[in-house]
């Protein structure tokens, strides 16, 4: 019997309208242009529309795009997974709510909690379950709502500058194709360090879930511990990107494309020297977008083939890292 294997068929994004460039910052906060460019890369990014989106509905406008450039419809889907940090409600999921948008049968939908490294967690679970055989047709979505979560001020200035909103899908299928497929899946976590990128309230350990005290003491803020989140990313992204070639028996000669998670440029930098990777082998659009967390990877990858890089026979790697500690990797042939 053949063996059933899985494959990426199409991909999109959506980006709300509302373009934020650094300056625009310079207006709310103690920071710079200069500064915001020489720690990150980042430019612009976009922000969300309160009233005309919502985590859910970009995705399912990513999604759209996706299935289109699949040929598929949304009654052909069997199963959505949705990553997210920024659901629309604390539940249900947002997985179940991009049905309330687009004609899907009762199929089911799971949302990922695993921040960045949501998206490439998803595109795993997803390779799972064509393999197995349980279903066909799979939609992975990763979106966020971010420029919400932050406080546009100088006690939330480190965070506040890097992220963005966005959404952005692809739709795995099933082939026999041994050759053009989901070589293999990655995934890492250590909880150890699950408090050096967090957001604690509201969450379930206090009685009083928010209060004005939380609030006071900014708790009710994402937190980083911006150094520790660098060193630990620019040793785990090269460290799971070989462990993919190394599964496969290929070298870093072999990779066509690397697609990082956009969490800063510099990061994306410091890997692609340490891999020896030259330019061409690397897409980055952070840029223009930010750090997107979820929607991230799939963003730059649905940017990257819309510009013909992404070409029939390539050898992609899409690697991440970020709050949890998670990190992870997928290797696949286009
Ligand atoms: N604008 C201007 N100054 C800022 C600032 C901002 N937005 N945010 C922080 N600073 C200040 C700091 O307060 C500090 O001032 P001090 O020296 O007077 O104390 C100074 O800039 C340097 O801060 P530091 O944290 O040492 O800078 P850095 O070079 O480490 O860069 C990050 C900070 C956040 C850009 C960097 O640590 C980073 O990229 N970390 C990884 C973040 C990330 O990728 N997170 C997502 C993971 S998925």
């Amino acid at each position: 019997m053949k063996q059933n294997f899985a494959r990426i068929t199409g991909l999109g994004y959506y980006v709300p309208e509302t373009v934020v460039t650094n300056h625009d910052l310079e207006k709310h906060m103690d920071t710079s242009d200069q500064w915001i460019r020489e720690r990150s890369g980042i430019v612009t990014r976009r922000f969300y529309t309160e009233g005309k989106d919502t985590v859910s509905l970009m995705g399912a406008r990513a999604a759209e795009v996706a299935l289109s450039r699949a040929g598929l419809k949304p009654e052909d889907i069997d199963f959505i997974i949705f990553a997210t940090l920024s659901p629309d409600y604390n539940f249900p999921g947002s997985g179940v709510l991009v049905q309330k948008h687009l004609p899907f049968r009762n199929i089911g939908a799971l949302d990922v909690r695993t921040q960045c490294t949501g998206f490439v967690y998803g595109i795993s679970i997803a390779d799972q379950f064509i393999r197995t055989g349980m279903y066909k047709n799979i939609l992975v979505i990763g979106a966020e709502i971010q420029t919400n979560i932050f406080e546009m001020s100088n006690r939330n200035r480190d965070f506040a500058v890097l992220f963005g909103d966005g959404a952005a899908a692809a739709v795995v299928q099933h082939t026999h194709d041994e050759h053009r497929r989901i070589l293999s899946t990655h995934l890492h976590s250590d909880g150890h360090y699950a408090e050096d990128l967090m957001l604690e309230h509201p969450g379930s350990n206090l009685k009083d879930r928010m209060s004005s005290k939380i609030v006071e003491e900014g708790k009710h803020l994402p937190f980083m511990k911006g150094n520790a989140v660098f060193k630990h990313a620019v040793t785990r992204f090269p460290e799971v990107i070989m462990e993919a070639l190394d599964a496969n028996q290929l070298s870093i000669k072999d990779l066509n494309l690397l697609v990082p998670h956009q969490a800063n440029l510099r990061i994306s930098e410091h890997v692609q020297k340490t891999l020896g990777l030259s330019d061409e082998q690397v897409y980055n659009n952070i840029q223009k977008y930010g750090n997107t967390t979820a929607a991230s990877i799939p963003l730059a990858f649905a940017e990257a083939w819309e510009e013909g890089r992404v070409k029939e026979g390539d050898l992609i790697c899409l690697a991440a890292f970020g709050s949890g500690f998670t990190w992870a990797s997928a290797l696949l042939r286009w």
